[in-house]
């Protein structure tokens, strides 16, 4: 396979696609953004920007001459990629990189949630599918678990830590070990894919940036606000009992509920990613970290 230079990208102005499209810039790649005409993303000066409907037609004329595609768009677009593959295949696209960015697909996991995992799942097959079309074509999925630094700083009264208020809610024990990745790694993992184009054709890619838990944390964001914290115990079976009902009620707030009874629930063993030693971290140039250096820049952001 010829080097991946030129390409594409959706979902650029996204929480997850700035740190891409940074992370790109830092590569060297040739960036083209590919962004609806009516959104209201903005992006950084200098990079190349084309407005288009997300059907095959336009897609197909955006993505001539594009090597690669990037896919970082948000959850309500996950089935509107079937178009983006088909345009990628039909503009003799060599690698498309799906929007999942979540857990590898034979982690266990709670039965609504694994409903939303097949939405990933089915572009994957989807696009797998297209390699009889086009031999050329290719997909890589990147597998992070949580988005480490974003739940810190934006989904704590979920994921059991208010910075602000200096309160933390610990799921039973709080020692359920999980692994993370921060956004920016993430992104680097999406250049390190590309880089490595021919060890990572057709394959989930597995990263992380540490591994830790609830209780871990907790120390260190004692440790690093010099405060102790108000600390909130909580049963992960009554918590996934109340999301359960939330969603029979129609609250679509029960999935973020269930998201982190899922990871933190007591000897349930959902949340590791990958080991450190079969993560691809070498390979797409992904360092891990100590949790006090993720916490310490959460802090500080
Ligand atoms: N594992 C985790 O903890 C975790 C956490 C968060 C997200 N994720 C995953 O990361 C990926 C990116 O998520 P994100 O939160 O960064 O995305 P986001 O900010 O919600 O959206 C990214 C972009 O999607 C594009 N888009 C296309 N069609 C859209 C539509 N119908 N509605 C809204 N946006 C649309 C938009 O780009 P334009 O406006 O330029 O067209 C938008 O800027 C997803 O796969 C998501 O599931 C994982």
């Amino acid at each position: 396979m010829t080097k991946l230079q030129n390409v594409a990208v959706f979902g650029a102005g996204g929480m997850l696609g700035t740190y891409v499209i940074e992370a790109l810039r830092q590569a060297d790649f040739a960036i083209t953004i590919v962004s609806r005409p009516a959104s209201k993303s903005t992006f950084p000066a200098g990079i190349k920007v084309i407005k288009a409907e997300y059907t095959l037609p336009a897609l197909t004329e955006a993505l001539q001459g594009q090597d690669a595609v990037v896919s970082v768009v948000g959850t309500m677009a996950k089935l509107d990629q079937i178009t983006l593959v088909d345009a990628a295949v039909a503009a003799g696209v060599k690698r498309f990189i799906p929007s999942n960015f979540a857990n590898a697909p034979d982690m266990k996991g709670l039965e609504p949630l694994m409903k939303i995992r097949e939405v990933n799942a089915s572009v994957e097959r989807y696009a797998d599918g297209k390699r009889d079309v086009n031999p050329d074509f290719s997909w890589t999925s990147i597998c992070n678990g949580v988005f480490i630094d974003l739940a810190l700083k934006r989904f704590s009264p979920i994921f059991g830590f208010d910075i602000p208020a200096r309160t933390a809610k610990i799921y039973d024990s709080g020692n359920e070990a999980f692994t993370a990745s921060t956004m920016p790694d993430i992104a680097r993992a999406v250049a390190g894919v590309l880089e490595h184009s021919v060890e990572t054709a057709n394959k989930h890619v597995l990263i992380r940036s540490v591994q830790t838990t609830q209780n871990e944390i907790l120390a260190t964001v004692e440790a690093q606000t010099g405060e102790k914290w108000t600390v909130n115990h909580v049963n992960s079976a009554e918590i996934i009992a109340e999301g359960e009902a939330m969603l029979a009620a129609g609250n679509g707030r029960a999935y973020g509920v269930l998201v982190a009874a899922q990871l933190f629930q007591d000897g349930a063993g959902r949340s590791i990613v990958v080991s450190r030693e079969n993560a691809a971290n070498g390979l797409v140039g992904v360092e891990e970290k100590d949790i006090s250096t993720i916490v310490r820049d959460v802090l500080a952001s």
